[in-house]
């Protein structure tokens, strides 16, 4: 099978080729997917899961990409509650080879039954930002309808999801971005937008819940905008800064079956939109992680036309 590989960190994406694989097998409790279509976080080269198994022994060459939608093929010893022909989605695990290539096995767990009306590019943007969003907000940040959310990067693939699940949940959110991005983080229903170039950040006066995807300085001014009893959620690496009264929780997004089944019946009937960017080839795909313009939103690999 085709499928893209990294051997070196230090390369980057630049260090990504796409070559011949023996296409894998299903262990116990997998399925074989046969990819139609991948999502990729650029910053995955940069995590320890990327380069080595749990017990830290080196894993390369690896298979990036951990978002899929595809078609069961083969099912392992023990596996139920999927089928053979079944159209799927879901995140596959950290430490295992992931989604950029034309099949993969991975725990059936993992996946949930992709409904015939969801395109599978769409299908495959949506697993980690959608998860990402939805855990922050109503797990770790135990978001309430009449709170006030900062939601960073607004315009971004988690971003955009935090912004309409917690509107839809009932809260004001102040989207934060570039300046290009104001437009897109309103139109995904953000009730005000802070351009974070150009814009005082401490004009936000107080929320009640800090959704981090940009660490740093800008997560340790916003720590410090969050009122009594409010929550700092980061996806971006242990929480340097903590509000003076309330919890700062950094996760790592897991995979849920109901939770992925809440997010795709949302945007089935409209309530929520994914924020899908570049949609390239499996063949085109390292020319786009490597492009120098810029890409907002997702981007999907389709890697079956
Ligand atoms: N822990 C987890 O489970 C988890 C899960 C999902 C994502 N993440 C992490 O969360 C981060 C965001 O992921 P994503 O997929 O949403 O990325 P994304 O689509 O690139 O969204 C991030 C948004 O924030 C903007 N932004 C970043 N730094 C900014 C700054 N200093 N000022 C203004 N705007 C800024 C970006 O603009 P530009 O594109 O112009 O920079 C982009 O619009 C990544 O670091 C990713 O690794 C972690």
């Amino acid at each position: 099978m085709k499928a893209i590989i990294v051997t070196n960190q230090s390369a980057g994406t630049a260090g990504m080729t796409l070559v011949e694989r023996p296409k894998p097998q299903a262990a116990i409790n997998d399925v074989v997917v046969q990819v139609h279509a991948s999502g990729f976080v650029p910053t995955e080269l940069e995590w320890p899961s990327t380069w080595t198994d749990r017990r830290d022994q080196a894993r390369t060459p690896s298979i990036p990409g951990h978002e899929l939608a595809g078609v069961v093929t083969a099912l392992g010893y023990g596996t139920t509650g999927l089928s053979v022909g079944q159209r799927v989605f879901g995140l596959a695990d950290w430490y295992r080879d992931g989604t950029l290539a034309e099949y993969i096995a991975m725990e059936a767990r993992n996946l949930a039954p992709l409904p015939g009306d969801v395109d599978f590019t769409v299908g495959a943007s949506l697993p980690i930002s959608g998860l990402t969003a939805w855990q922050g907000l109503f797990q770790h940040g135990r978001l309430q309808a009449g709170q006030s959310v900062l939601a960073h990067g607004a315009a971004g693939a988690v971003g955009s999801m935090v912004t309409q699940l917690a509107r839809e949940a009932g809260a004001y959110v102040i989207g934060t971005g570039r300046a290009a991005d104001r437009q897109k983080a309103l139109d995904f229903g953000a009730n005000e937008f802070i351009d974070l170039e150009n814009d005082a950040l401490e004009d936000v006066g107080g929320v009640d819940l800090v959704f981090d995807v940009i660490g740093g300085d800008i997560q340790k001014r916003s720590a410090a905008l969050i009122r009594a009893g409010g929550t700092l959620v980061t996806v971006v690496g242990p929480a340097e800064a903590r509000p003076a009264d309330g919890l700062a929780v950094d996760f790592v997004v897991e995979s849920d079956r109901a939770q992925r089944s809440e997010i795709v019946q949302r945007v089935r009937d409209g309530r929520l939109r994914t924020n899908i960017g570049k949609v390239s080839a499996l063949d085109e795909a390292v020319a786009t992680f490597n492009a120098s313009e810029r890409h907002t939103g997702k981007t999907v690999i389709r890697v079956r036309p």
